[in-house]
């Protein structure tokens, strides 16, 4: 059940940065609403993975590593705890002045009105941070996963 759980978590993680890479590639190409769309579909997966990930703690399942190199799995494993962490509130931010950029703006078509413009300025500055960390979370939760798939023993549930 909760392997089950855990499978379902990283397919949601990793379908949420493959949405991210698109919505990214919508924007460079101007399309907006697509972006919009995408970058939705990437907050709703980011969401299921969290609510799946706590189910998982709740059930109280864990996996100790005993592989090769013990010290890099761990620098990898906290890099990506703090990251994850970090995450919500970066794609919150990221979100927030979206909406309140919309808003103000009435349609897509309309970003530079002066009313809207600050808030995709923000925007923009929240996400030079929001994309770079939620990709490193999504690849390395995923390169987590196949190593203790690999080299993890179960030590709690199961
Ligand atoms: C957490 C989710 C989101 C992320 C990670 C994200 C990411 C990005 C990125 C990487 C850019 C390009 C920034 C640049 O050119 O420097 C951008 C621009 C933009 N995003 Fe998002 N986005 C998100 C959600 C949304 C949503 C929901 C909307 C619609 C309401 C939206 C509307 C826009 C618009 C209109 C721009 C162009 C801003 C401009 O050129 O001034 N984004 N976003």
């Amino acid at each position: 059940m909760a392997e089950t759980i855990n499978q379902w978590a990283v397919i949601t993680i990793v379908l949420s940065g493959i949405a991210l890479v698109i919505g990214v590639y919508f924007i460079r190409t101007g399309n907006r609403e697509a972006h919009m769309r995408a970058m939705l579909t990437a907050s709703a997966l980011a969401t299921v993975f969290l609510v799946l990930y706590l189910t998982r703690l709740g059930l109280g399942y864990e996996k100790k590593y005993i592989g090769p190199y013990r010290g890099a799995y761990f620098a990898l494993l906290i890099s990506h705890i703090i990251l994850a962490a970090a995450n919500l509130p970066l794609a919150l931010g990221a979100l927030w002045n979206a909406w309140k950029g919309l808003k103000a703006a009435g349609n897509l078509g309309n970003i530079t009105a002066p009313a809207a413009a600050p808030y995709f300025r923000r925007h923009r500055a929240w996400v030079r941070w929001t994309v770079p960390v939620w990709l490193y979370v999504a690849v390395t939760g995923w390169i987590i996963y196949l190593l203790l798939k690999s080299y993890g023993e179960v030590i709690k549930g199961g």
